[in-house]
């Protein structure tokens, strides 16, 4: 099996991603680092090991940076609850988070698995971006690296120019971006073509399974939000990377391009810029999925939830 490492700061989509990748018999999931982000670290990190408790996965967690390497964090506790999983006071898990930071975890992580890790960032790149100034080989031993992060037309979500994920952490965005030769991005304007449902999701989480009753109580209060703001799809960014990670064959319309972050800029600074003309005379490093398919994308968030 395909060993799976995922930086993640859990967070109501990134707890989808996680059922979906813990619910894939091709892929093993060997560590989580986590990030601030959606909410601060003793959030994320609380998160990530009750998402463990629900799918029973002794996978070992890593707590990582507190905050952005520059500037002082900015959540989206508005989005996903004030803890990140909806605030619905759920008990935590008895477990703790392993000693090691989540980017020294992931520099021997990188080296256990060397040449078959596939690393999926679902969160701020802060955690990468300083595995990398230790260690700047990473890249060479990473297999495939798939990030949710930007907005390639710059069509925001946080400002009007950028994605929170990057928004969050400008620079570590920008020294991941420059460093790792190829990525493969999922950016927020891909989910926002990539909506579900409301009525299939709400199906979905009617199966008889203790994954789907605790993913309907932790993304209740995100779904309605949604329901009211953005109209009758939701969207769920992290699943649709997840998607891709673990089943790139779904993949519709892949763009190669360099692609960097505007770490100024009065209305861009965060925003995820293309050059799409390949003006910059820069390598493409990143392949950006423009579309995949939405009935595997929803297949497997189906599975996810009915899994036992
Ligand atoms: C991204 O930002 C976070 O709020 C989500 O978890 C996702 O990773 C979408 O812009
Ligand atoms: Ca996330």
């Amino acid at each position: 099996r395909i060993p799976l490492l995922i930086d993640t700061d859990p967070g109501v989509d990134d707890a989808l991603a996680l059922l979906m990748a813990f619910n894939d018999p091709r892929h093993r999931v060997v560590g989580l680092t986590i990030a601030a982000g959606n909410v601060g670290l003793r959030h994320t990190v609380a998160n990530a090991l009750k998402l463990c408790e629900i799918v029973d996965a002794d996978v070992p967690v890593f707590a990582g940076c507190e905050s952005p390497l520059l500037h002082p964090a900015r959540d989206a506790a508005y989005v996903h609850g004030q803890d990140g999983f909806g605030d619905t006071g759920y008990a935590p898990s008895t477990r703790e988070a392993d000693a090691e930071h989540a980017a020294l975890a992931l520099l021997r992580l990188s080296h256990e698995h060397a040449g078959r890790l596939l690393l999926v960032a679902l969160g701020p790149l802060t955690n990468v971006a300083l595995a990398l100034k230790l260690d700047p080989t990473l890249p060479q031993r990473v297999a495939r690296f798939v990030v949710m992060g930007g907005a390639v037309s710059a069509h925001g979500n946080i400002t009007p120019a950028a994605e929170f994920n990057i928004a969050f952490d400008p620079e570590a965005a920008q020294i991941v971006f420059s460093a790792f030769p190829s990525f493969e991005l999922v950016d927020w304007e891909a989910v926002l073509r990539h909506g579900l449902a409301h009525a299939d999701v709400d199906a979905w989480l009617r199966a008889d399974s203790p994954r789907a009753r605790f993913y309907d109580s932790i993304s209740k209060q995100t779904r309605a939000w949604s329901a009211d703001r953005r109209g009758e799809r939701w969207h769920s960014a992290d699943a649709l990377a997840m998607a891709h990670a673990l089943a790139p064959a779904g993949a519709l319309k892949l763009v190669e391009r360099p692609v960097a972050v505007e770490l100024d800029g009065r209305h861009t600074r965060g925003a995820t810029i293309v050059d799409w003309n390949r003006q910059t005379g820069e390598p493409d490093n990143a392949t950006i999925v423009m579309h995949y398919e939405q009935r595997r994308f929803e297949r497997l968030i189906e599975a996810a939830l009915a899994a036992h």
